[in-house]
């Protein structure tokens, strides 16, 4: 018996070929930026045991992910450095042989095709794990701001293509910008981690990059999860101070301040699908609990419908060769 309804919306999901006609959102390769995290070393290749099939790599071994990235398109990588030594000002982060400048000496070189951009932050790199110079026990800002400067400049020294500071310090974009410039690296993009909360998502990469602070936690500098209207403002200053891009980080409990920035700004959105969000994925995964590809591909998908216009993620291997099944 046909009823009369006033409207079908079945009509239009009968097919696939139709509901690819009616599809909003795509997700394509070209919106994929992979994490690689370099250490120092020869011949090594270590699992991340709180994150499945991520790698640590030393420099003449980090080819072997590369190579697999571009096999699937993805040509466009972040890279993480692991000092052999770390010190209280973080000295490797802009030493002319820190072990990201040797990183991107060699990769320049070897992939002129690659798109390098580098974390510009000291978490990595201080024996105290926070992300600036410590000043009566707390991270001081000012004194902080001349070492990212420096970092920037000497990341771009060393082939970089674009810098994505991540350090939540005040005027962080301005001070780099202007460092960037007076060195003749005018044309050098930023890309601000602007909008990053104080997020118990980061565990695995803590465990990947050995940052877990060693005193306090990182609540003076990143953002309150509960805060919304304080992420555009925190936009808002890194748009005055000169950011190309625009960073919401982590990605799926964040997806409304993604859709709230992406709506305010007309700078490019990116969103960092963080370590707790692959490693749970994962974990379900290996307990047979989900379908890893479906919700990995929906996941992705949800954050470009948010506004996402570019995603850092983990899985940016994996989700290439699904996307060209
Ligand atoms: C800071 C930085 C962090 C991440 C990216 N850059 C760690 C932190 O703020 O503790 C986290 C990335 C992730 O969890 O995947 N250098």
């Amino acid at each position: 018996m046909n009823r009369q309804i006033p409207y079908r919306m079945r009509r239009l999901r009968k097919s696939d070929v139709l509901r690819r006609l009616v599809r909003e959102t795509r997700l394509h390769t070209d919106d994929l930026i992979a994490p690689l995290f370099v250490i120092e070393g020869k011949n090594s290749k270590n699992e991340i045991p709180s994150m499945p099939g991520v790698f640590q790599y030393s420099i003449d071994r980090v080819g072997e992910a590369i190579d697999a990235l571009l096999v699937q398109g993805v040509d466009k990588i972040i890279l993480f450095g692991i000092p052999a030594e770390k010190d209280e000002l973080a000295t490797n982060t802009y030493s002319h042989d820190g072990i990201i400048q040797k990183a991107l000496q060699t990769l320049k070189k070897e992939y002129p095709q690659l798109l390098l951009i580098t974390d510009v932050c000291f978490c990595e790199y201080t024996t105290h794990g926070h992300c600036g110079v410590i000043v009566d026990n707390e991270v001081h800002n000012d004194n902080t701001l001349e070492l990212l400067a420096k970092q920037a400049v000497s990341h771009a020294e060393s082939g970089a293509d674009m810098v994505a500071p991540s350090g939540m310090m005040d005027n962080m974009v301005g001070r780099i910008r202007t460092a960037l410039d007076e060195s003749g690296y005018e044309d050098m993009p930023i890309m601000s981690y602007a909008v990053k909360y104080a997020s118990a998502f980061y565990g695995p990469f803590r465990d990947a990059v050995d940052s877990t602070p060693q005193f306090g936690n990182r609540k003076g500098y990143q953002m309150d999860p509960a805060n919304l209207r304080e992420a555009l403002s925190e936009a808002e200053l890194d748009v005055t101070e000169g950011a190309d891009i625009l960073m919401v980080k982590p990605a799926l409990a964040y997806l409304d301040v993604v859709k709230e920035a992406k709506a305010t700004f007309n700078l490019p959105i990116a969103c960092y699908n963080v370590s707790g969000e692959y490693s749970m994925l994962k974990a379900a995964a290996k307990m047979g609990w989900i379908n890893h590809d479906d919700v990995l591909m929906e996941s992705l998908l949800a954050m470009k419908r948010a506004g996402a216009d570019m995603i850092i993620t983990y899985s940016a291997v994996e989700a290439a060769a699904l996307l060209k099944q």
